[in-house]
Formats: C-alpha cells, sequence, structure tokens
C-alpha cells in the first residue's frame, strides 16, 4: 500500500463526454468564414453547455468538443450534417471527470494567418496537445498499445513535431499517470507497463518524423537512469533526441551507483545525464541521487564536463541541480541536447 500525496475525487454523476475528430475542410474557408462559423457555433454550444476548441490547419479541422452526452450528441448531428468538411474521423470518444476547456465557449485557434508556422505551432502546442492527456493516459493505463500509436501517429500527421509531442504531450501524461498510480487508481504494473507503451509510440513517433536541420554535434552523452530507478521513459526518449542531434549516445539501467560509475569510467563522454522517474516524484532519492552525480564526476576525472539530472522531481521545480551536485536539472526533455552542448562549450572554454 503506498501513502496518498494528494487527494483525487471526481464528483460523482459530474462526468462528461468528451469528443476529439478531425475531417477535412471542403473549400479553404476564409478568416471571415471561420469567425462566422465559431460564432454561430458557439452561441449554440453556450445554449447547450458544451465546451471545446477548434484548430484549423491548411485544410483540416481539428476539434474537441466536451458536455452532457445529450448535448453532445445535438452538436455532433450539426457537425455531421455540415457540407463545409468531409472525410470525419473520430479519435477519441469519453468520459472525463472534469472539463478542459471550462472558460471558453469555443476556443478557435487557426494556424492560416500568416504567421510562420514553426513559432506558432510551439505556441500552440500547450493548449491544443493538452486536450489529448486525459485520453492519453487511460488508454497508456489500459495498456492499449494499437490506440496509443494510432493516437500518437494522427496527431503527428497533423504536423506537430516530435519535440512538442514529448514536451506537451508525453511528458504531461507520465506525471498524470504517476498522479493515478499515487491516488492508487492503477496498479504499479499497470504503470509500467503504460510507460514502457508510450516510450515505443514516442520513439515511432520520433523515427517518423522529418529529422531536424539543426547544426550536427560530435559530442557524445551517457544516458542513464538513476541506480535502480525502473522506469526509463526519459532516458529512452532522450536517447532519440540526441541521436537525431548527432550525438554518439550510449545508454545505461545500473542497479547500483557503483554500476554506474563503471559504465561512466569505461568511456570517454563528455556528458551523463541521470534520470529518475517521469511518472513519480521520487522525494526521497535526492540524496542516493547526490550519491550517484558524485560518484560519476570521481569515475571520469578530467574529461567529464556536464553532468546533468532530470526526472519529475526537477520537471516540478521542487529541487535544483545544484541540491545534488549537478550542471544542470532538466525542467522538460525537450531542448536538453541543445542546452547540453552549449553547457560542454562552455565548460571547455573554463577549464
Ligand atoms: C469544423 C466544424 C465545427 C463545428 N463545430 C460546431 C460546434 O461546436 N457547435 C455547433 O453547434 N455547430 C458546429 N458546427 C456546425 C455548424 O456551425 C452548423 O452549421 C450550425 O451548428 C447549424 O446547425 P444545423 O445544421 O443543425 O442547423 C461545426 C461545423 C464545422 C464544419
Amino acid at each position: 500500500m503506498h501513502v496518498h500525496t494528494e487527494s483525487v475525487v471526481a464528483g460523482v454523476g459530474a462526468w462528461i463526454g468528451c469528443l476529439t475528430y478531425q475531417s477535412r475542410a471542403v473549400s479553404r474557408p476564409s478568416e471571415t468564414d471561420l469567425k462566422q462559423m465559431v460564432a454561430r457555433a458557439q452561441q449554440r454550444n453556450r445554449s447547450l453547455g458544451v465546451t471545446g476548441m477548434l484548430l484549423y490547419d491548411n485544410g483540416r479541422f481539428l476539434q474537441t468538443l466536451e458536455g452532457p452526452p445529450e448535448a453532445l450528441e445535438v452538436v455532433w448531428a450539426s457537425i455531421l450534417r455540415d457540407q463545409r468538411h468531409s472525410d470525419i474521423e473520430i479519435l477519441t470518444d469519453h468520459m472525463v471527470s472534469s472539463r478542459l476547456f471550462s472558460n471558453w465557449d469555443l476556443l478557435l485557434y487557426s494556424r492560416e494567418q500568416g504567421l510562420a508556422r514553426p513559432s506558432r505551432s510551439s505556441d500552440l502546442a500547450p493548449h491544443a496537445l493538452a486536450h489529448y492527456v486525459p485520453g492519453l493516459v487511460q488508454i497508456a493505463l489500459e495498456a492499449d498499445d494499437t490506440r496509443i500509436n494510432a493516437l500518437l501517429a494522427s496527431i503527428a500527421e497533423q504536423g506537430w513535431s516530435a519535440d512538442d509531442i514529448v514536451a506537451h504531450l508525453i511528458e504531461p501524461v507520465a506525471r498524470a499517470m504517476g498522479d493515478a498510480w499515487l491516488a492508487d487508481r492503477c496498479s504499479e504494473i499497470d504503470l509500467t507497463i503504460g510507460l514502457s507503451m508510450l516510450q515505443l509510440a514516442g520513439h515511432a513517433v520520433r523515427t517518423h518524423a522529418c529529422t531536424s536541420t539543426l547544426r550536427r554535434s560530435r559530442y557524445s552523452i551517457l544516458l542513464a537512469t538513476a541506480p535502480g530507478e525502473p522506469h526509463m521513459l526519459g532516458t529512452t526518449m532522450l536517447a532519440d533526441q540526441f541521436t537525431d542531434a548527432g550525438w554518439r549516445v550510449e545508454m545505461a539501467f545500473p542497479q547500483t551507483k557503483e554500476a554506474l560509475a563503471n559504465q561512466v569510467a569505461a568511456q570517454d563522454h563528455d556528458a551523463v545525464d541521470i534520470g529518475l522517474s517521469d511518472a513519480l516524484p521520487r522525494q526521497r532519492a535526492l540524496t542516493r541521487l547526490r550519491e550517484a552525480v558524485e560518484i560519476s564526476r570521481k569515475a571520469a576525472p578530467g574529461h567529464l564536463v556536464v553532468v546533468s539530472v532530470g526526472g519529475r522531481l526537477f520537471a516540478e521545480a521542487t529541487a535544483t541541480a545544484a541540491s545534488v551536485g549537478a550542471d544542470h536539472a532538466r525542467r522538460s526533455l525537450d531542448g536538453t541536447s541543445a542546452r547540453l552542448a552549449q553547457l560542454i562549450r562552455q565548460g571547455r572554454t573554463i577549464q
């Protein structure tokens, strides 16, 4: 039996339907067309207690609607009838205990108003990807790898970058899965299996996404889980990111700090990253992590320039890099290779 750190209580009877679909615009709508359509939809949704989000991007719609099931039925019937779109495909359809879009009747994002795509895409990512989190948590805990892969593939196909998917979807999902375990809503086995399926699906997304135009790096890194840490999602996802960026990558899943030290000593790495769970906060692991950092530095005197740490504990900023003697604590997996390359360059200049 584990300790509850927070109570997650969903009001009985408060469950609402949450539907996400994508479709293709029959002809390219103007900004005015879109605004008019949304204004009408908003009016109707408001009267029915339906909230949601509509994304229009390059001829495609993506919409999430949430509300009482009967109200959703009514809105859904109108949407299906609407001749302005076709190829309607339901992505997720489930019941949730709370709304994600409670402050808006229907929020419109359009990625087409002449804005540069990459930065716009990143601006939208936290909002637009957040609504997939509950659904993905559910199917990951059910170990439904077919649906996990289908969902991530369809999101990647909509144009989200692998980095956005990792930072704004996979990482929050891992934390929500950790919360489900802490609240006794799933077993440790469910959590571990779900995390490994998420990791495989995330890997597939990155391998299919077109790889970066970033300057290739020749640095080398040992990506290790903290000694004895069974959750390896972050470490394996970092392996994809560093490989894409041209690093020489080695991975280690040591059981003890001595085993970690042996791995560090075996090769001349420029950096080592030691990862705690991305799902659970592991507050009690700090002392052991500090020892792991220390022993890694001693194992590679002279050439190891940067020691980085990560995991949910650091993502939530409850501990700093300095508290465990590391040079860097990653808040997110996103951008880690670029940041570590920068720290290595700085470190070399100082040495
Ligand atoms: C991509 C798309 C999203 C839509 N979203 C909504 C919506 O959220 N709520 C709504 O009432 N109608 C929505 N509609 C439907 C139209 O606004 C519809 O014309 C309007 O609700 C009138 O419905 P009716 O055909 O039942 O008269 C949407 C249509 C499209 C093409």
